[in-house]
């Protein structure tokens, strides 16, 4: 019980903070994205910022995964859709959270390999961008921000 307790508060607070680290990475991917869409240049796949926020947008999925599924109190099929539905804190985690972030990880990801995909000059840069920012959209929404009352916090 007490290692599933550090676990948990390990694993809620990497995820808690790794949203910044995402965000920021995630802004950087998509002003780099739309400066370079005129450039003249081929999105090269391997470019190290977009490496990187993809590869982070997947290991916060995967933290995500594990508190939804073995960990967080929060998370509950218990009394069925009423009792989900009716508790504003386990729909959020339960349904709305996990629905916006895995649609905005389907985004993201299909960004990458598309862009990657595309041998026209500047034509990946803009498909990266814009699923990119499509995802960052949807990761914004789906977020437990403090002000939504959920009891969560900023870190
Ligand atoms: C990929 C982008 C994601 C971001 C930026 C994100 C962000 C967050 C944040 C900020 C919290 C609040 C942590 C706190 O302060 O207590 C949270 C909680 C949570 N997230 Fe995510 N999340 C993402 C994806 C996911 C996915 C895909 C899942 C499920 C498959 C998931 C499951 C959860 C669960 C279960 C909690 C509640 C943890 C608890 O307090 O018990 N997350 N998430």
């Amino acid at each position: 019980m007490e290692t599933q307790n550090i676990l948990y508060t390990a694993l809620k607070h990497s995820h808690s903070g790794l949203r910044w680290i995402l965000l920021i990475l995630l802004i950087l991917s998509i002003f780099k994205a739309f400066s370079k869409r005129k450039g003249g240049s081929v999105y090269p796949g391997k470019d190290s910022l977009f490496l990187a926020t993809f590869i982070v947008t997947h290991v916060q999925f995967l933290i995500g995964i594990i508190l939804y599924v073995f960990l967080s109190p929060y998370v509950s099929f218990e009394g069925g859709m009423g009792n989900i539905m009716g508790d504003s804190v386990i729909r959020f985690f339960t349904v709305e959270h996990i629905v916006g972030m895995f649609l905005a990880v389907i985004l993201i990801t299909m960004g990458h390999v598309r862009a990657k995909k595309q041998a026209e000059l500047n034509k990946g840069w803009k498909t990266v961008g814009v699923y990119y920012l499509l995802g960052l959209l949807l990761i914004l929404i789906s977020i437990p921000w403090p002000f939504r009352g959920l009891g969560t916090g900023w870190f």
